[in-house]
């Protein structure tokens, strides 16, 4: 098995229905070996706890900007230590902020303060995803120079059948290791 030990993988969990399979992605990277630190957006927090990133990835998991109980900025701090950031899944909301420089959540803050590699995940309703201002938007993201692991088609939460599904849990896992094992 392919071992991720000595990286710090920063996972950037937003508000969509498939914050679900990312607490998979936590089992499957921290048995690389990886050191898995998660940060959740406001929304992401609606759809799992905290507490289960906690329990699964072994560390605290990141959400409140203006957390006081920490003299740590902690956006610098994950950004800085952070191999790789990896925003899944990415909702259309979180896309467009990041394309436009966003900084007011702590997912947002720390994907433009780090100089590491960013992967972006999108998983959202099809409309969603092929309407003009999202397609803009990935293709800024994309001209930053941050990697993508497209969506697949299928039948999606919302019960119509297209693209934007999140890719495989499996699929990520590997494009994680190409990019910094
Ligand atoms: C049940 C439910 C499922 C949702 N699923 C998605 C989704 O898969 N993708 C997406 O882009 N937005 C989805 N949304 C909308 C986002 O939660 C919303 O745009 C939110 O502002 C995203 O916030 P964030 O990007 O800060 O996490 C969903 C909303 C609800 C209520």
């Amino acid at each position: 098995m392919a071992t991720l030990k000595g990286k710090n993988v920063i996972l950037a969990v937003c508000g969509g229905i498939a914050v679900y399979k990312v607490c998979d992605l936590v089992r499957k990277l921290t048995a690389m070996d990886a050191a898995v630190f998660c940060v959740m957006t406001e929304n992401a927090k609606k759809f799992v706890s905290p507490l289960t990133f906690q329990t699964l990835s072994n560390n605290k998991v990141y959400h409140d900007m203006f957390d006081t109980s920490s003299w740590d900025i902690e956006h610098v701090s994950l950004a800085q230590k952070a191999d790789i950031v990896v925003v899944v899944p990415a909702t259309a909301n979180t896309i467009a902020k990041l394309a436009h420089g966003f900084a007011d959540n702590l997912v947002c803050a720390t994907v433009l303060a780090t100089k590491a590699k960013v992967l972006v995940c999108p998983a959202m309703n099809t409309n969603m995803f092929e309407h003009q201002a999202t397609q803009k938007n990935i293709m800024m993201l994309k001209d930053y120079g941050y990697k993508f692991v497209e969506p697949k088609t299928g039948k999606l939460a919302c019960g119509i059948i297209g693209n934007g599904n999140l890719a495989s849990v499996e699929t990520i896992a590997e494009t994680i290791i190409e990019e910094i094992a």
